[in-house]
């Protein structure tokens, strides 16, 4: 029986992260990981191919609308949806061929079956061919992360009710597509399919795109989704997709009741959330507590109520994000060392990878107005950019919230072209605690879009420059 200081089960961002950690401290670590590749929903069937499919579909688009009017003339640029799909399966195995690369490097062993907690030190890994093994081992921490959230009444297969798994592999490109939910899944992979063709409607239950998001940021947001093409039916729900014909029939009713209507589409994208994955864990037999959503109960250490069992990433609390998945494996495994670990999730970005990207961290204007928090806005519009305005990529703004009295920055919001880039530096200045003074007296380097959030945090003083 193999003996190790730490068995990580499952090896998305949060599993492969805190194992290499965990070998760079010095500890004997093997990885558990019942899928063929390694990886997990990030490389495979997420944030990877996702972003693969948006570059693509992206330059498609520019090839069609905008190499023109910048005086580059090319033909109407042809779709092969194979080669695309082939580029993004690339993308996935050379990432896919990297996280075997670092588990080597690392010395850490690759154990391929499904683990279960059997308890305080010991995994159960259950083959595809059948046999067992124990590993025994000082620590145990599960990542076993999310799957898709399933809505009543509607059953995915995968087909023509996809989840985004099916929405990163279609054969085709449908000729109506319509997307439950106007979450991240929902916006990415609806602007992927719109800009390869599709014609698209968002069906949101609540009156709003990107709950979570800056409000303002949002409404700007969803009208520039629309001038795109896409459309949007707010506080409505999908209650049913009749699936006996040719072509699909949703039904769709107000969020708040009344007359239903049938909507007609060739491929139906459920994406009303992910919800922790749990299944064959044997949690329950082990005596783990799980918390009232199902998410694996942890303190602030990452400690279950069972002793060396601990647990990261999306099946616990808070965003679904790889790094966060892999900023709570880093510090789990130092804290594993008897080190300080520690993650600061006030300062954990979100990102939405469309055209314009919208990118946020900290507080939206509305958390702080619920929490009676006296604020500054400084905002500053791409149009008044230079970089922005000779590139014509003018959409969108920076607006930074600081606190009125001491100037820290509490949040970033910023809509607009590589916004994904540009939060992190203010990211690393509200690590620092710094206010929109530290970011103003900050020399950016002209001509970039990063000077529009200089200029945002001059708007804070009300002495933008260029406004
Ligand atoms: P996962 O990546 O889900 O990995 C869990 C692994 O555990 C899986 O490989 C699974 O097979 C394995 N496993 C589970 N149970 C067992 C078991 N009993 N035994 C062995 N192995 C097991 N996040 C971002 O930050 N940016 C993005 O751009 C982004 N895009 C996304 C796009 C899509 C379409 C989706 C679906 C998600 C996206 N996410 C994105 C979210 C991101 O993928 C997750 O937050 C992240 O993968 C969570 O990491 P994790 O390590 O907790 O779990
Ligand atoms: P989400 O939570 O972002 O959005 C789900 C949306 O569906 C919400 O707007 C919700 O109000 C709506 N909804 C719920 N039930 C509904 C119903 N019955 N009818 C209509 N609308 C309904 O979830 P999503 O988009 O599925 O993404 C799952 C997770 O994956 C997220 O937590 C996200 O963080 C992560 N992710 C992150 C990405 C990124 O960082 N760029 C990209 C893709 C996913």
């Amino acid at each position: 029986m193999a003996t190790y200081d730490l068995v990580v089960i499952g090896t998305g961002p949060g599993g492969y992260v805190c194992a290499i950690r965990a070998a760079q401290l010095g500890m004997k670590v093997a990885v558990v990981e019942k899928n063929s590749t390694l990886g997990g929903t990030c490389l495979n069937v997420g944030c990877m191919p996702s972003k693969a499919l948006l570059y693509s579909s992206e330059l498609f688009e520019e090839a069609g609308h905008s190499f023109g009017k910048m005086g580059i003339k090319v033909s109407k640029p042809e779709l092969d949806l194979p080669a695309l799909m082939n580029f993004k399966q690339q993308g996935i195995d050379g990432n896919v061929k990297g996280v075997e690369f670092l588990m080597k490097k690392n010395k850490i062993d690759v154990v391929s079956g499904t683990g279960k907690v059997l308890g305080t030190g010991k995994v159960e890994v259950a083959g595809a061919d059948g046999k067992s093994q124990t590993l025994e081992t000082k620590n145990i921490v599960i990542a076993s992360g999310s799957a898709v959230a399933n809505l009543k009444g509607i059953e995915i297969d995968e087909k023509r009710i996809v989840s985004s798994t099916g929405a990163l592999s279609l054969e085709k490109v449908p000729e109506k597509l319509i997307v439950v939910g106007a979450g991240v899944i929902g916006l990415e992979l609806g602007s992927v399919w719109r800009r390869l063709g599709a014609q698209v409607t968002v069906v949101e239950f609540l009156d709003r795109i990107l709950p979570g998001m800056d409000g303002e940021v949002a409404k700007q947001f969803q009208r520039m989704l629309e001038k795109q093409g896409m459309t949007f039916k707010l506080g409505a729900k999908v209650t049913g997709v009749d699936s006996s014909g040719k072509v699909l029939k949703a039904n769709i009713e107000p969020a708040a009741g009344g007359a239903a209507e049938s909507l007609e589409a060739d491929i139906v994208l459920v994406a009303i959330g992910r919800t922790p994955y749990t299944a064959g864990l044997g949690l329950q037999e082990a005596g783990v507590a799980l918390d009232e959503r199902g998410r694996v109960k942890i303190d602030h250490h990452f400690a279950t109520n069972v002793k060396g069992v601990y647990a990261i990433g999306d099946v616990v609390a808070g965003p679904m994000l790889a790094h966060k998945a892999e900023d709570e494996g880093v510090a789990c495994a130092e804290i594993l060392a008897g080190q300080a670990g520690h993650v600061n999730y006030d300062v954990i970005p979100g990102v939405v990878y469309t055209t314009p990207e919208v990118a946020a961290v900290g507080k939206t204007e509305e958390e702080l107005k619920t929490a009676g928090v006296n604020y500054t806005v400084g905002k500053f519009p791409f149009t008044a950019n230079g970089r922005s305005k000779v590139n014509q990529t003018t959409d969108g703004f920076v607006k930074i919230l600081s606190d009125a009295k001491t100037d820290r920055v509490l949040g970033v919001h910023i809509i607009g072209r590589e916004a994904g880039e540009m939060i992190h530096e203010c990211c690393v200045l509200m690590e620092f605690g710094g206010s929109a003074e530290d970011l103003a007296r900050t020399c950016h380097a002209h001509p970039t879009r990063s000077e529009a959030v200089k200029e945002a945090a001059l708007a804070v003083g009300k002495r933008a420059i260029h406004m």
